[in-house]
């Protein structure tokens, strides 16, 4: 009954509400290891045993925002702020580009010390320098023009995870000036900008629920995001929901498993918090269907105080060394990491 499920699904697309919230409700082991048979099964369809690899740089953690489960909202005083200067940052690319690295990844928190001029500046600097690279911007809510002189610099793709698609959820993870009509709005803009769109949302987060994650399913059955970034709920001490209770592994991989079936060329990463929760989560990541991997490129000291959330996984795969050993443990589950773009197919 829930296999059928999984194969109707992977037929379609996508499934109906209530099929979503029954889909959900049948996990257990079994179903989920035979959502991750069918899920590895079109990955290696369309991608091969390719990961892909991007270089994530966290340029700055200031942020005007204050999103009840970050650790990096704006009052949080107890964290360190820093900004990357454009320099910095340019050294982070040319550090990761001999390493294989052919996207870069610009991470912030919604910092309005960048002015969409020096952003703009930055794309067109990295582009120059770089010009068989994807550039990648995860700089959170802008306005239309802003989008558009990102693009217009170059910017392929962007990262804004919708973080829940039933609005009264969303007023319980945000502060009211946030809305969830306005995230759908940027990420409707991105797309009309020609943007390669990523969004996504955390598993476990307080006050989700069957209900809400069937919406998110929906929501992404129906936008259809060329990138879509999930992963488990960590606390944080110093947010709102320091006692919440983490998200649940398994209930993320069986959610990548769900994700690829019903996107099946779906650029889908195996995230920090996977890689956090557990040890070799991405790999188990991985094994559930995802296909992208993004290795921390940003400098020591900012990614100490890049803390979204406590126990962040501390890998070393920006250097050689760090590199070679993740090359290592995909090779031992059957996948190799590509030097590539790794665009979304006739993107
Ligand atoms: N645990 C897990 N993920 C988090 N994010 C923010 N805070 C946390 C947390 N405490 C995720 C959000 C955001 C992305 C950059 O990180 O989904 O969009």
């Amino acid at each position: 009954m829930s296999r059928e499920l999984l194969i109707k699904l992977r037929e379609q697309g996508g499934l109906s509400r209530p099929e979503f919230r029954q889909l959900l409700a049948a996990h257990e082991p079994g179903l989920q290891a035979e959502a991750a048979a069918l899920a590895t099964a079109l990955r290696e369809q369309h991608y091969g045993n390719r990961v892909f690899i991007r270089g994530l740089l966290e340029i700055s953690n200031y942020c005007r925002q204050d999103c009840f489960y970050c650790g990096i909202r704006c009052s949080n005083r107890k964290v360190q702020r820093y900004r990357l200067s454009p320099e910095q940052i340019l050294e982070c690319c040319e550090m990761g580009y001999p390493l294989g690295f052919r996207t870069f990844v610009l991470q912030s928190g919604e910092d309005p010390g960048y002015s969409d001029e020096l952003i703009s500046d930055l794309v067109r600097e990295i582009k120059l320098r770089h010009p068989d690279c994807a550039v990648t911007l995860s700089l959170g809510e802008k306005n239309f023009s802003a989008y558009k002189a990102f693009r217009e610099a170059g910017a392929d793709r962007y990262l804004l995870r919708h973080e829940t698609a039933d609005a009264a959820h969303f007023g319980r993870l945000h502060p009211l000036k946030q809305s969830l009509q306005n995230r759908m709005r940027c990420l409707q803009d991105l797309r009309s900008l020609g943007y390669q769109v990523g969004s996504g949302f955390m598993v476990g987060s307080p006050f989700q629920s069957p209900q809400t994650l069937a919406e998110d399913l929906y929501f992404l059955s129906e936008f259809k995001p060329e990138m879509v970034g999930i992963g488990p709920f960590l606390p944080h001490r110093d947010t709102v929901f320091a006692n919440a209770k983490p998200g649940d592994m398994n209930l993320t991989l069986f959610l990548l498993s769900i994700l690829r079936l019903m996107l099946p060329k779906v650029l889908l990463p195996a995230t920090t918090a996977l890689g956090s929760i557990a040890p070799e989560g991405r790999e188990k990541g991985v094994l559930a269907g995802a296909n992208v991997i993004m290795p921390n490129l940003s400098p020591p000291e900012a990614r100490d105080k890049y803390m979204i959330y406590n126990n962040k996984l501390r890998t070393g795969a920006e250097g050689a060394e760090g590199l070679r050993l993740l090359a290592e443990k995909m090779r031992a589950i059957g996948c190799e990491i590509a030097v590539d773009r790794g665009d979304y197919p006739d993107a």
